[in-house]
């Protein structure tokens, strides 16, 4: 059965994001945050961010309205009930995602894909919370979600091949690439980037070169289009800790350590674009 009603669930910067794919891709979208003011904020993130395409000639106005007709938002989780798929895009907490996957198959149809954005944890644990381990895998969307081509479609040992074709089919009608991965930390993007991302932390640490020298240095050199200092800030440095930690906790490789001046940043609430400083000022 194709999709076309899809649940986002979580109100983060990748919630919105696949919410604008899901939505300008045709699909009616449910976007549940805990507190309705929330989850109205996010509708209100996908109409600037709308507005600003109209702006530039990539949407039309008519398209614009049409989208947002198709996106309702809600902090009842009770809406997502008639859902074909639900992406689950909430903070990495394994806890808290296990509870919500109980809620989840307790709500929703017995036909419902339940799927979620994690970046590193186990897919196969979350499974096992259901009562339809066949119909859940990971859909991993890369940040900005909206301008990012590629989805990992997450394979845990349980999923059926309908599954993965469905969500697959999903990924290519938001306009993404999807490659399918196996279920083990940081499939296949965020185990070669982190241990990336993590030694330009251990360079800055060393002192072997400047962090702004260092981001142009990558840019220059790797053609990067941003540099490990900009992109740790995009990604947001307590997710970017949460990930290192995941992988550590997987492989106990050094290189996926996080380094104490991540920590530190952490705890001092220098998270990164969301919080106005992370390696850079935003304020500015
Ligand atoms: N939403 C929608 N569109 C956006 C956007 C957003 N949040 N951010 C940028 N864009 C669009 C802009 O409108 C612009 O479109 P246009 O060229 O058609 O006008 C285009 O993207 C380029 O943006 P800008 O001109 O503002 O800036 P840049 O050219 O510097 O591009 C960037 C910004 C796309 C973020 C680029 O720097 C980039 O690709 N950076 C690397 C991002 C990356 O590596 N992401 C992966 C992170 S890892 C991850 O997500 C995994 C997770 O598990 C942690």
């Amino acid at each position: 059965m194709p999709i076309k009603r899809v649940g986002i669930v979580g109100s983060g910067i990748m919630g919105s994001g696949i919410a604008e794919c899901a939505a300008k891709a045709g699909h009616e979208v449910v976007l549940r945050s805990r507190r309705q003011e929330t989850a109205d904020g996010m509708v209100a993130g996908m109409e600037k961010s709308l507005a600003k395409q109209v702006d530039k000639g990539k949407l039309g106005e008519e398209e614009r309205v049409a989208v947002l007709s198709r996106v309702l938002a809600t902090s009842d989780l009770g809406e997502l009930a008639e859902c074909d798929l639900v992406i689950e895009s909430i903070v990495e907490d394994m806890s808290l995602k296990r509870h919500l996957f109980t809620e989840l198959d307790r709500i929703c149809g017995d036909h419902t894909i339940l799927a979620t954005n994690t970046s590193t944890l186990p897919v196969i644990d979350l499974a096992m919370e259901t009562g339809r381990p066949d119909k859940v895998c990971g859909v991993h969307f890369f940040n900005p979600a909206p301008v990012m081509a590629l989805v990992e479609i997450v394979r845990p040992l349980t999923a059926s091949d309908g599954t993965v074709a469905e969500v697959r089919a999903f990924a290519e009608a938001c306009g993404k690439k999807p490659v399918e991965v196996k279920d083990q930390a940081g499939f296949v993007v965020n185990a070669l980037l982190f241990p990336y991302l993590n030694n330009a932390v251990r360079l800055l640490e060393m002192g072997v070169a400047k962090m702004e020298d260092i981001d142009e240095a990558m840019k220059g050199g790797c053609g990067f289009p941003m540099g490990p200092f900009a992109l740790l800030d995009l990604v947001g440095l307590d997710t970017s800790l949460a990930i290192l930690e995941a992988l550590y906790a997987e492989f106990r490789d050094p290189n996926y350590a996080p380094l104490p001046l991540l920590r530190r940043m952490v705890s001092a609430e220098q998270l990164g674009r969301k919080s106005g400083r992370g390696f850079y000022d935003y304020h500015r």
